[in-house]
């Protein structure tokens, strides 16, 4: 099977999904699901022999829980022609999508996000991975999902930290598209800002699936968001909201941090907790030796998504050893 790179993102009532789940009831369906969104499912899914369950996703994101579904889903008989669905947040979809790519070679499968950051950013696009001891989505594929199939009313039960590491990426994308950033200060309910990143991504997929030009601007904030997750072990979006403030306040652009307060606080978002000063255990060290193994780097320089102004971002090529003494200069950064 080849990887198309479409998907096709659709939204619907609890009562929608279910209806569709439900063709699949006396059929053979495949799942790798999330323990904790059980409750949320038809009774049936609870009992199929063909659940690959997970207890703690993100821990489970690894070679060896990977095997073990690959195994699990060999001999409860998939083929060529099943569909893996990913019914969880972003490290079970993530899972579950590089399950799919691998078993004979690529099998379909549809993503069912259940957390917030899940439905905008995780589920979406095809890029599938785990984790590995030196470093997380070391292992993966592209391997876009056939379906995402996105469903608000799972987003009940999600923690208050859930819903900050989901709101921290939809700050990124207020920054891509004029429209998200629109919506955002209207504050309409957030099932719709969500399905309004959905289809940003989405559409900036289609046009660049392999990262060769505009899907590079999804990264903003995730340099220095990835290296506050690694030292600081804070949820991704929480880390990216993080990552985007320090970006701007580093590099000196004021405009683009006045408009990230006033869309931090449109998403009520807890803004103490995105700044350094609210943690004791910053390790200035890590931070900068984080940096410097960045998978975005390319030799002594780092790449860079920059925000000119409201949906018009570009690459900047920054000299590490400048970025880094910018970074110790901050009054926040030297006070840590
Ligand atoms: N492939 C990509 O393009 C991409 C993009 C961004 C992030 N990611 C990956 O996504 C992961 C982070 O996503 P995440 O925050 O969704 O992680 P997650 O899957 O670990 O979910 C976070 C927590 O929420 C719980 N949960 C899930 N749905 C719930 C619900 N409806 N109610 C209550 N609790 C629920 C989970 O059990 C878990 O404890 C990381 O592994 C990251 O690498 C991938």
């Amino acid at each position: 099977m080849i990887s198309t790179m479409k998907s096709t993102l659709s939204y619907l009532k609890k009562l929608e999904l279910f209806k569709e789940l439900d063709d699949h009831k006396d059929g053979q369906f495949f799942a790798v699901a999330d323990q904790r969104v059980k409750n949320h499912l038809p009774q049936w899914i609870s009992f199929s022999p063909n659940i690959f369950w997970l207890k703690h996703p993100e821990e489970d994101k690894n070679l060896e829980v990977f095997g073990n579904a690959v195994e699990f889903f060999l001999k409860q008989g998939i083929c060529r022609s099943s569909t893996i669905y990913a019914i969880g947040g972003g490290a079970t979809t993530d899972l579950a999508g590089f399950v799919a790519a691998t078993i004979q070679r690529g099998v379909n499968w549809v993503a069912v996000p259940t957390t917030l950051l899940a439905m905008i950013d995780g589920s979406i696009g095809g890029k599938v991975a785990v984790n590995m001891p030196q470093g997380k989505n070391l292992v993966g594929a592209f391997h876009m999902p056939e379906r995402v199939m996105i469903c608000g009313d799972f987003l009940g039960t999600l923690s208050e930290s859930e819903w900050v590491s989901g709101k921290g990426e939809v700050l990124k994308y207020a920054f891509l598209s004029r429209e998200i950033h629109d919506l955002l200060l209207r504050k309409v309910p957030i099932e719709e800002i969500a399905l309004a990143c959905a289809q940003f991504k989405t559409e900036v997929v289609e046009r660049d699936f392999h990262e060769k030009g505009e899907r590079v601007f999804l990264n903003l904030g995730h340099t220095l968001g990835h290296a506050f997750e690694f030292t600081l072990k804070i949820p991704h979006g929480h880390a990216v909201a993080m990552g985007l403030r320090y970006l701007f306040k580093v590099m000196g652009n004021d405009d683009a941090f006045a408009e990230w307060e006033q869309l931090a606080k449109a998403l009520q978002l807890p803004l103490e907790k995105l700044e350094l000063g609210s943690y004791r255990n910053f390790d200035l060290k890590s931070f900068l030796d984080y940096l410097e193994q960045d998978k975005k780097k390319s030799g002594t320089s780092l790449r860079l998504v920059v925000v000119k102004s409201i949906g018009n971002c570009y690459v900047e090529e920054v000299a590490m050893k400048d970025f880094k003494a910018k970074i110790c200069a901050h009054a926040d950064f030297k006070n840590s």
